[in-house]
């Protein structure tokens, strides 16, 4: 396609979403599974239509991938996607900022965007990474496999240590990062004498005793981008409810998802973090009236990285962790990816396929492997019971369906209707079982006719199969939603917008 089609096709897009969305003044976009559903491109799709756009939780951790109205392609961590779309951006008090990264991303996008980098606000009471949040943590994770076998194999970003550091009321904050060097030291050092013998014991464990860096020398590497971060510390909040009260428009943005959010998730193999709509109110420092609706995410078939119960799960997680390292040759456009596909997908529809083959298709087909981590993602099928307790908690009207096209050529697609608990009975709809039943609880699955169109690209309801449109609309159904947008591909142009009845009138 022309770019110019693409930029019209993209304009009459927005032009739809914008009568959807008009009455409007935020709109928070969350995830309703375990990551990775696609968030990024849907926050920079809707950019346009809002004054700023603010993450207000998680941290380093989280891989936003977007691309810019021309193409190219950016992965954000701590920045919020409306970048991609060059709005104005704020990092919200809720997100622990790593500056180290920070000033790796912030360079990152200068080389993508040149001088249309947007202003970045960011709060100047943020929790800040220390390398010992790092270390800490590492110390846990030793501990908890010590004592249960089990990791939580975190994303090794210090998250949680950071988030158990500001409880204890001993963090260093962003305003630190600008302010007097000998400030920041005592700050530091308040961390470190508490921390001291537990970073000891973990860098004993390692051989590593003399790695361990004293606040001068963290001060240090904390305040190499205290340039880059003067002129853009502020109080965010102040700024977020000044402008709210004004009329201006915000989009907030999530990290990590439901599924993983501290207190609604597989706790405790979750991150630390605020990742459901409750949050943006939390971490943006407003009045919680502001947060309007909430356009949920969820990616077709879900996907998980890490430790946790995942019922819908098609096959081995820690398998699934290494294959994308393991074939790298299925990870490239090339013609031994095509053939494994092609051969593959033969398999799964003449039912010759194990689970293996089907995750291991899905896997290689959407190229699920993590945008911070590099780690490969477990896929599992459709889930119902999980989006359907992700809609309630969220509260969300609106869903965008994310991957759709993945399902392009299958016969059939079994899909999970229903949880089945250890004591025999169906867990009732909207609610979640506590991780420990999860582990143990079985699938319902339903099969669902497939379509052999592949609809990567498609961009008009009216042209998907009939399946295709029986499958979105078993999902409204199911989850009393009205799926908004769907996704059809990667590419920015590849959705098609579904406004409710009566919408555009
Ligand atoms: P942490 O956030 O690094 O503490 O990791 C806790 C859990 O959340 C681990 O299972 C991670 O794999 C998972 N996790 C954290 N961030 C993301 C994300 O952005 N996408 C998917 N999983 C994530």
């Amino acid at each position: 396609m022309e770019e110019s089609e693409v930029m019209s096709t993209m304009e009459s897009t927005l032009l739809v979403l914008a009568a959807v969305l008009k009455d409007l003044q935020t709109l928070t976009v969350a995830g309703a599974q375990w990551g990775d559903e696609g968030k990024g491109k849907i926050i920079a799709l809707l950019a346009p239509l809002f004054d700023f756009v603010e993450r207000f939780s998680g941290a380093s951790n989280a891989g936003h991938t977007a691309y810019t109205p021309d193409g190219k392609k950016i992965v954000s961590h701590q920045i919020p996607c409306g970048l991609a779309a060059g709005k104005t951006c704020i990092i919200g008090r809720g997100l622990m900022f790593d500056p180290v990264r920070y000033a790796d991303e912030y360079r990152e996008a200068s080389a993508i965007l040149g001088d249309s980098v947007p202003q970045i606000w960011i709060d100047n009471q943020c929790t800040v990474w220390t390398p010992w949040h790092t270390i800490l943590e590492s110390w846990i994770e030793r501990q908890r496999v010590k004592r249960s076998g089990k990791s939580i194999n975190t994303t090794k970003r210090g998250v949680g240590p950071m988030a158990a550091i500001r409880d204890f009321r001993i963090d260093v904050k962003t305003w630190d990062l600008i302010g007097p060097r000998q400030k920041l030291i005592e700050k530091l050092d308040g961390i470190y004498e508490n921390l001291k013998l537990l970073l000891e014991a973990e860098l004993e464990a390692r051989d590593c005793e003399d790695c361990l860096q004293v606040p001068a020398e963290v001060a240090e590497l904390l305040l190499a981008s205290s340039d880059l971060l003067a002129r853009d510390v502020i109080d965010a909040g102040d700024l977020s409810r000044k402008e709210l009260m004004q009329g201006s428009r915000f989009l907030f943005e999530a990290a990590q998802a439901t599924m993983l959010d501290l207190l609604a998730g597989t706790n405790p193999f979750v991150s630390a973090g605020m990742s459901t709509a409750a949050g943006a109110a939390y971490g943006a420092v407003i009045p919680p009236k502001y947060i309007n609706e909430v356009l949920l995410v969820a990616k077709f078939y879900p996907t998980r990285v890490g430790e946790g119960p995942f019922v819908s799960e098609i096959w081995d997680r820690s398998t699934a962790e290494r294959f994308p390292e393991d074939h790298k040759e299925l990870f490239v456009p090339s013609r031994v990816r095509d053939e494994f596909l092609a051969r593959t997908l033969y398999r799964i529809n003449n039912e010759s396929a194990s689970p293996a083959d089907i995750s291991q298709y899905l896997q290689v087909l959407q190229y699920e492997r993590g945008a911070s981590t590099g780690r490969g993602r477990s896929v599992g099928y459709p889930d119902l019971p999980t989006l359907r307790y992700a809609v309630e908690v969220n509260g969300s009207r609106y869903l965008a369906l994310t991957c759709l096209d993945a399902m392009s050529g299958l016969d059939q697609i079994p899909i999970v209707v229903d949880y089945e608990l250890p004591n025999g009975s169906i867990m009732p709809r909207g609610s979640m079982a506590v991780t420990d039943v999860l582990f143990e609880t079985k699938p319902v699955t339903r099969v669902l006719p497939g379509w052999p169109k592949d609809i990567h690209g498609c961009r008009r309801e009216k042209d998907l199969p009939p399946a295709a449109r029986d499958v979105i609309r078993l999902i409204e159904q199911e989850t009393g939603t009205h799926v908004l947008i769907v996704g059809t591909g990667p590419e920015n142009d590849a959705i098609i917008v579904r406004p409710p009845k009566g919408s555009l009138s």
